[in-house]
């Protein structure tokens, strides 16, 4: 029996903890720092996520046999490679494979020199040069990213010339995300699919697919958020098929697996997939590194095999003997938020109705001194149901979610509707 430590404090830890709670191999569960619902069922420690001396510290402490880094930063800095060097397994790629999603400027030029379909692009440091770049381009809606981790928010689609440059000076001048460089790059148009996929750097296996939902407000408007629902399954959505998964393998996935372990970067954990559906074929969006969040929370009920299992067969290179199974079924997520989340918002307010409600995962919580449940952070609760098709997914999420309140929660009313629209469009042809 052994005992893990999860590192990471959301909704998409919450998630993880819940499938390994249930593995017969797992003894006990740690989490660092945890948050409201972990601690049903994790010990939580308070260490930071992104503090590497820290968690191994607290790994050496509890002699944990296994440590799950589950978020980007601490896996962008290192942290799985400082804790193999003290013996322990883990599960996350290394910092020479996080890159993929560290650095924008690396995942670009790595794609383009393997010829993995993503958009066109070009590289800055400087500003003069960006902008007399876009200006001579002059092609909108263009878009500029920051070339590092940014929490969702280094992205902007610049309608025209002013929007462009204002994000660009904000980048490159005023280092509103910090001092790296930008890449600008070709607008894709179609419709967005996440794949997570389990890869041990020789073989993948990618998850059902999902649709997440970045934008803040109904009708995909408002500021981008880390995630506001999800819609998972293969089934689920009519703009997926196998066609295009098998398209994905082809083009995508083995080749990105295949050529991060022959440049020296072998990628072991959980690699996701960002991919705009275009009428050129797929496209790659980004790379991260990790489970996506709240993509894992309506992914992650699907799995029928033991993520236990998953954890060492990858950290042993042995997936390929692996049957990993998912049902069949959709799931759908719907995250309640502190009202004015991504800006400003309180906390501190009392959660209720989280008794009555199924499938439901903690992001921003934690418990107050008499220890009832209050908000902590800007995404607070993933609600989630799995069910036989969509359409009744969906209503159960939402009757999750009708359930529960605290003072200025806000969600989106519409989580899924494109998928549903689309289904009785086609229904109807
Ligand atoms: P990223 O952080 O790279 O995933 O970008 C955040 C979001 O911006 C994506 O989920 C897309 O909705 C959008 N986006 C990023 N790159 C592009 C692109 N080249 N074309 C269209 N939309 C994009
Ligand atoms: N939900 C998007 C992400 O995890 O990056």
């Amino acid at each position: 029996m052994q005992s893990v430590l999860i590192v990471g404090g959301g909704g998409r830890e919450h998630a993880i903890i819940a499938v390994l709670a249930k593995s017969p191999r797992v003894r006990q569960l740690h989490a660092a720092p945890g948050n409201g619902g972990i601690a049903e069922l994790a010990q939580c420690r308070n260490v930071a996520a992104t503090d590497v001396a820290g968690v191994v510290a607290l790994a050496k402490s509890l002699e944990v046999d296994w440590v799950f880094v589950a978020p980007d930063d601490p896996l962008v800095l290192g942290m799985v490679d400082a804790l193999e060097a003290e013996g322990f397994k883990t599960f996350g790629p290394r910092k020479n494979a996080a890159i993929l999603e560290g650095s924008k400027a690396f995942s670009k030029a790595f794609m383009a020199r393997n010829n993995i379909p993503s958009a066109d692009y070009a590289e800055f440091t400087d500003c003069d040069k960006a902008v007399a770049y876009i200006q001579a381009r002059n092609s909108y809606p263009a878009v500029i990213k920051y070339d590092g981790l940014a929490l969702g928010k280094g992205v902007i689609i610049a309608q025209d010339e002013a929007e462009a440059i204002a994000a660009i000076r904000a980048m490159l001048v005023e280092n509103k995300f910090g001092d790296a460089g930008i890449i600008i790059e070709e607008f894709l148009q179609g419709q967005e699919v996440t794949v997570l996929a389990f890869t041990d750097g020789k073989t993948v296996v990618p998850m059902p697919p999902s649709t997440d939902h970045k934008r803040a407000f109904d009708g995909d408007t408002g500021p981008n958020t880390g995630g506001m629902g999800v819609v998972a399954g293969g089934a689920a959505l009519p703009y997926w098929s196998g066609q295009i998964a098998d398209e994905c393998m082809k083009r995508i996935f083995e080749p990105t697996v295949k050529a991060m372990a022959e440049e020296g970067r072998a990628f072991k954990g959980c690699l996701y997939f960002g991919l705009m559906l275009t009428e050129q074929g797929v496209k790659v969006i980004e790379y991260n590194c990790r489970f996506g969040d709240p993509e894992a929370q309506a992914i992650l009920p699907l799995l029928e095999t033991d993520l236990f299992a998953i954890m060492e067969a990858i950290e042993q290179e042995r997936l390929a003997e692996l049957d990993i199974r998912f049902s069949n079924k959709a799931s759908a997520c719907v995250v309640m938020a502190s009202g004015g989340y991504p800006e400003k918002y309180t906390t501190g307010y009392e959660i209720s109705g989280l008794k009555k409600t199924e499938g439901v995962f903690h992001a921003g919580t934690k418990l107050d001194d008499s220890g009832k449940p209050v908000t902590s952070g800007g995404r607070v609760l993933a609600v989630t149901a799995v069910a036989e098709d969509l359409p009744t997914a969906l209503a159960r999420a939402y009757e999750g979610v009708e359930c529960i309140s605290f003072k200025d929660a806000h969600y989106r009313r519409d989580i899924g509707r494109a998928a549903l629209c689309q289904e009785c469009c086609d229904n109807r042809v």
